[in-house]
């Protein structure tokens, strides 16, 4: 069952920011005092950024772009991969010079790494101007923890390794026609290689009121996006028995408003008809579906601990192309996984070529401190692994313009997301899958679907202009 934390400890937390504002303002006078959130990781971490940049904000700090400009600084940090780990130390390492110059800054480190005991007994020794760390489950104590720091209580490494669900935190939304959607937490799927079941708890659902109430906010305020967010939620529901994914999409398209769904990550082993059903039936269900398959051999599979067959993930292709003509599937894939030989190997590069994906997010294997696969024989030499990936990389390549050429000439609606980083009059948005299409524009169009007829494409992205 899923375990809620009290409202009444949350409001406690909520009454806290209070406190904060008022000190600030002895502290800063009239002018507020800047936050800034470095988020590093997947959508889980941008969404529970989100929240804390809602609690910073009640306490009375405004959001700076500028970590320089800021006197709260958290790092939201991810442990999914070493490279991620060094990239929030990193960060970590940089923000001391802002504390040598302003030392009323508060640093907190946050998310998946500080999880780990390890990980936060070394910022606790290597990094003392860092005030506190706190795991995923202690979001909602951030209150409690900037308020000691601004009182000059010892520094706290909280890991509550109590993972229960905090509902009514403020959500600081950047940009509103753009939303996550948290409806579950946690994993129970224990992948042999993977540090998420460790640093996330295990999955818990939140009701169907509550993300119908929040989705409802969403529409309201203007999303015209939503993301339902899960590690694997097609398993929404199991642990509370009530409404399961696609009963769950079906009530949230229902919602009057102007807006498209989508959810993320799917796990094939849970990847149930009625969830394709519902992408080929629901209007506002986006015709995109990521479903990471990690590997093309049975064998490296089993050893990943993933609970499917090639042939059984290829049947869920098959039914999916069917029902839903033009889907664009998407997939992660590790390579050299402890154990993979060129056989196993050629095995996934095969997969790709008949599943012909639209994108691939492809990562080295990289061995995670406590996880089954990091304690097994046979890891795979970097130079290995890196020689295969640039064939992998190769090959998804062709298949990425293939896939991408079949949209010239046709007419896209497109949510216009951003400005492009290289030229300003030039402006970015997404269709179907996270591909990245550039149109001629300015920023007023920024949250507004465009219809864009699609000129050209590479392997990357498409370009178009707007077709009224
Ligand atoms: N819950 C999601 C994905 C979570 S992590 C799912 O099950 O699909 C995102 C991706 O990171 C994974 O799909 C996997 O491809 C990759 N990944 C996870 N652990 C890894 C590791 N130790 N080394 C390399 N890649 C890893
Ligand atoms: Fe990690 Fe597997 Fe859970 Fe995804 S399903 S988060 S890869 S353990
Ligand atoms: Fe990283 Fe944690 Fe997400 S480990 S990928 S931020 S769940």
């Amino acid at each position: 069952m899923t375990q809620y934390i009290e409202d009444s400890a949350v409001q406690a937390q909520l009454e806290l920011c209070k406190k904060i504002e008022e000190k600030l303002k002895e502290i800063y006078g009239e002018e507020k005092p800047g936050f800034y959130i470095q988020t590093l990781g997947c959508q889980q971490n941008e969404a529970d950024s989100e929240r804390m940049a809602g609690l910073a904000s009640l306490m009375g700090y405004v959001p700076v772009n500028d970590p320089e400009k800021a006197r709260l600084i958290f790092i939201n940090t991810c442990a999914i991969r070493e490279h991620a780990e060094t990239r929030a130390l990193s960060f970590i390492g940089e923000y001391k010079h802002i504390k040598d110059k302003y030392p009323e800054t508060i640093i907190g480190v946050g998310g998946c790494m500080v999880t780990q005991q390890h990980r936060a007994d070394r910022i606790k020794h290597s990094y003392p101007y860092v005030s506190f760390t706190f795991d995923t489950g202690a979001l909602h104590l951030l209150p409690e923890l900037v308020w000691g720091a601004m009182n000059k209580k010892s520094r706290r490494f909280v890991i509550s390794d109590k993972y229960e669900i905090a509902e009514n935190i403020p959500i600081y939304r950047e940009k509103p026609f753009k939303s996550w959607l948290s409806i579950m937490y946690g994993c129970n799927n224990f992948c042999s290689y993977c540090i998420v079941p460790y640093v996330r708890g295990r999955e818990r659902s939140r009701t169907p009121d509550a993300i119908l109430k929040e989705a409802r906010e969403l529409v309201a305020l203007g999303a015209k996006d939503i993301t339902l967010l899960g590690q694997n939620v097609n398993s929404y529901g199991k642990d509370t028995g009530g409404m399961d994914i696609a009963q769950l999409m079906r009530e949230i398209c229902k919602i009057e408003g102007d807006f498209r769904l989508r959810f993320m990550t799917s796990h094939p082993k849970d990847a149930s008809d009625d969830l394709i059903a519902v992408m080929a039936e629901e209007e506002k269900v986006v015709p995109h579906f990521h479903l990471p398959v990690q590997s093309g051999s049975d064998k490296i599979l089993k050893a990943m601990n993933r609970r499917y067959t090639a042939e059984k993930y290829m049947g869920i292709i098959e039914r999916l192309k069917k029902s839903v003509p033009d889907v664009s599937i998407t997939s992660d894939i590790i390579v050299g996984f402890p154990g993979e030989t060129d056989e196993d190997f050629e095995m996934t590069l095969k997969m790709m070529e008949e599943v012909r994906y639209d994108m691939v997010f492809s990562f080295i294997y990289s061995p995670r401190v406590g996880t089954p696969a990091a304690a097994m024989e046979n890891q795979i030499p970097h130079s290995v692994s890196s020689e295969r990936m640039n064939r992998l990389l190769k090959l998804q390549d062709e298949i990425s313009l293939e896939r991408n050429e079949r949209f010239v000439g046709k007419v896209l609606r497109v949510l216009t997301e951003d400005v492009s980083k290289n030229n300003s009059s030039m402006m970015t948005g997404k269709a179907d899958a996270p591909r990245p299409i550039h149109f001629e524009g300015d920023s007023s169009m920024i949250g507004e679907y465009k219809n864009i007829l699609i000129t050209s494409a590479d392997k990357y992205s498409l370009r178009g202009e707007i077709k009224e």
